[in-house]
């Protein structure tokens, strides 16, 4: 679930999405946070909730599966991506879907959660705990709720289109139920402030 009142539906246009994360840092920090974790040539990544795709800027020779309710979103990654020929779903991932695709080494699921319910998170857990391969490793990167947070980056996350924004333990509770590891870190954005939440998972 997500705000939509006008402002919030703006974000829904490609352009103007991308302008608010470059605007937020947020596409150099996922680029930042995913390169640390993929290492290899060649694997299988899925990108749930990938928006417009744009982690694909910094990933190269990957076999990059992308899935999106947002059609314009999927239509703005398949035209400027179409080189390194990711394969783009406009769709819920589901268990009809995962029928259809192979294990995953990483599986990123970035600006997602915070927009999920704790139902809906723990049914999206379950899909991805399928097809992660057995050392794979799933990636969260989340806007978060911290003690003593800069009253300037508490309201922002506050005003975050997502509905379910946490703090670190109720996003580790939702984690923790499906994999045994789940190792964490709070960054903590000076400028223009803003606190993100990242968790690795594995089995
Ligand atoms: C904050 S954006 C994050 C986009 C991108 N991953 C990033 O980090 O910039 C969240 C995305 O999740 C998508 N989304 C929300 N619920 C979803 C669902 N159930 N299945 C797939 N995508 C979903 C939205 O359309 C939106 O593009």
């Amino acid at each position: 679930m997500q705000k939509s009142n006008f402002i919030y539906q703006i974000l829904s246009y490609p352009f103007f999405y991308i302008l608010s994360q470059k605007l937020m840092s947020s596409l150099s920090f996922n680029e930042s946070i995913v390169k640390k974790y993929v290492k290899k040539k060649f694997i299988n990544i899925l990108d749930v909730g990938c928006g417009p795709a744009d982690i694909l800027n910094g990933l190269d020779h990957i076999n990059y599966y992308g899935y999106d309710i947002n059609e314009s979103y999927i239509n703005f990654a398949k035209n400027k991506y179409k080189h390194k020929k990711p394969k783009l779903f406009c769709k819920k991932f589901s268990n009809k879907e995962i029928k259809k695709l192979p294990k995953f080494d990483i599986i990123l699921l970035s600006g997602l959660i915070h927009h999920l319910s704790d139902k809906e998170s723990n049914q999206l857990l379950i899909l991805c705990k399928k097809v992660l391969k057995k050392r794979g490793k799933l990636i969260t990167i989340d806007p978060v709720f911290i003690k003593n947070q800069n009253p300037i980056a508490r309201l922002l996350v506050q005003l975050d289109r997502g509905l379910n924004v946490r703090d670190k333990y109720n996003y580790l509770k939702l984690f923790k139920k499906y994999f045994k590891n789940c190792s964490n870190k709070i960054y903590i954005q000076k400028f223009i402030p803003y606190t993100m939440f990242v968790t690795c998972c594995k089995n």
